[in-house]
């Protein structure tokens, strides 16, 4: 039998040889991990089992149960905290799994302030599932942090970031808001999927918890659902394994082998997704057919600077507008291309296109997408690492259907 949550054991297994002294792209290898104890397999073998054998009740090699624990969760943990710089990784069944866990550390009554422009599960998940349970949300526009602080109230417990935004490409100062955070004794999280650890860690920016939906780039290759969070507090790690293990969104021995094998080229495949999507993005931007381009490599993108200085590197996710274009030539737009496939998320090795008013977020209402950007004409791309001039030529000739 299972015999329930022990905090220190989760604890001694999170912990186990950080290499802590490696640089990024080392990190991201052998950050965490060492050869297997059993025959030094030098992949974590995917310990595909619910349980584990107990010599006498009690007495076990470190496992019980691998809702509460499992080796090859524990290698991603593990590689979870090395690659963002913290001290404890969790992983979970999804991103979403992830944010659920985050709030489940408040109470009735607590308020969350967010970023007005994030992705719509996310804001579903706040509104349909927490909100019902007591907890308020406030959706702030935090490219004036100044505007988080107008917006703490006695009962704030939590301050939630995304940055770059989902679809508008917006950037946070992730250092001015921690300094809010910080001085009001609020918690902050930041969901780092769409910049990476490659681009930014937000611990060493002064966030308390990283959160990813491990199935954009830290998977890398659109095989797998995950999420995972990192802290450094000792505390906070333990209420948050106390959580997992108590609401059991944990990810399974598989999905944590493809997420650990993706991380180990997370840092080669960053590096051409943000040429690619550097390339991409000034193709747009010349182009007489677009309005408006939102990546945040632009100097003239209204948070350039706190980009450059907090992002090493600026994605290739990137939003644009045809010039006075209609819902319906966004969807013709979308369905003419041949090597960008059209499909929900990003982060994959192949290039996306994405249709945020009627995909990723149409559960959020209209008018409240449409004051944050989020308007019936926007295409969203997920840049992938194939040749970049395979995508530019399929974004003309799918531009031409509006000819
Ligand atoms: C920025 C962001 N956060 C969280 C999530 C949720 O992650 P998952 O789909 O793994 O639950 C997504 C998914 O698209 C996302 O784009």
């Amino acid at each position: 039998m299972e015999t329930g949550p022990n905090p220190n054991t989760f604890v001694r297994t999170l912990n186990a040889n950080m290499k802590k002294s490696l640089r990024f792209n080392s990190k991201t290898i052998h950050g965490g991990q060492e050869p297997d104890k059993a025959y030094g397999a030098v992949m974590p073998p995917i310990y595909q089992t619910s349980t584990f054998a107990q010599r006498s009740p009690g007495e076990h090699k470190g496992y019980e149960y691998s809702r509460s624990g499992n080796p090859t969760r524990n290698a991603l943990e593990n590689a979870l905290a090395s690659i963002e710089n913290g001290t404890y990784g969790l992983a979970f069944a999804s991103g979403l799994a992830a944010m659920d866990a985050v709030v489940k550390l408040l109470s009735p009554g607590d308020e969350v302030i967010s970023t007005n422009d994030l992705y719509g599960g996310s804001y579903r998940l706040f509104r349909r599932i927490f909100e019902p349970f007591g907890i308020h949300f406030h959706f702030v526009d935090m490219q004036d942090p100044g505007r988080i602080e107008a917006a703490i109230t006695p009962k704030t417990k939590l301050i939630w970031v995304e940055t770059p935004t989902n679809p508008m490409m917006n950037v946070i100062d992730i250092k001015a808001v921690s300094a809010i955070a910080k001085e009001h004794h609020i918690l902050l999280a930041v969901d780092n999927t769409f910049a990476t650890p490659y681009i930014q860690q937000p611990l060493e920016l002064g966030a308390d918890i990283v959160m990813h939906s491990a199935t954009k780039y830290l998977g890398g290759h659109s095989d797998v659902i995950a999420g995972g969070l990192v802290v450094r507090n000792q505390e906070l790690a333990e209420k948050l394994a106390f959580i997992q293990n108590a609401s059991g969104a944990v990810c399974g021995p598989m999905d944590s082998y493809l997420v650990l094998r993706g991380i180990k080229t997370l840092h080669v495949r960053m590096q051409r997704h943000c040429e690619n999507g550097e390339k991409v993005a000034e193709f747009l931007k010349g182009h007489p057919g677009i309005e408006q381009v939102y990546w945040p490599g632009f100097k003239d993108h209204p948070n350039h600077e706190v980009a450059r200085e907090q992002m090493n590197g600026y994605g290739a996710m990137i939003s644009f507008v045809p010039n006075g274009a209609s819902y319906s030539d966004a969807v013709r737009i979308v369905e003419a291309l041949k090597v960008f496939t059209l499909a929900e998320s990003l982060g994959g090795v192949e290039s996306l296109a994405g249709h945020p008013a009627s995909m990723t977020h149409a559960s959020i209402p209209r008018e409240e997408r449409e004051k944050s950007g989020v308007t019936d004409a926007l295409i969203r791309l997920s840049v992938g690492i194939e040749y970049y001039r395979d995508l530019i030529e399929d974004l003309q000739q799918a531009f031409s259907v509006l000819k």
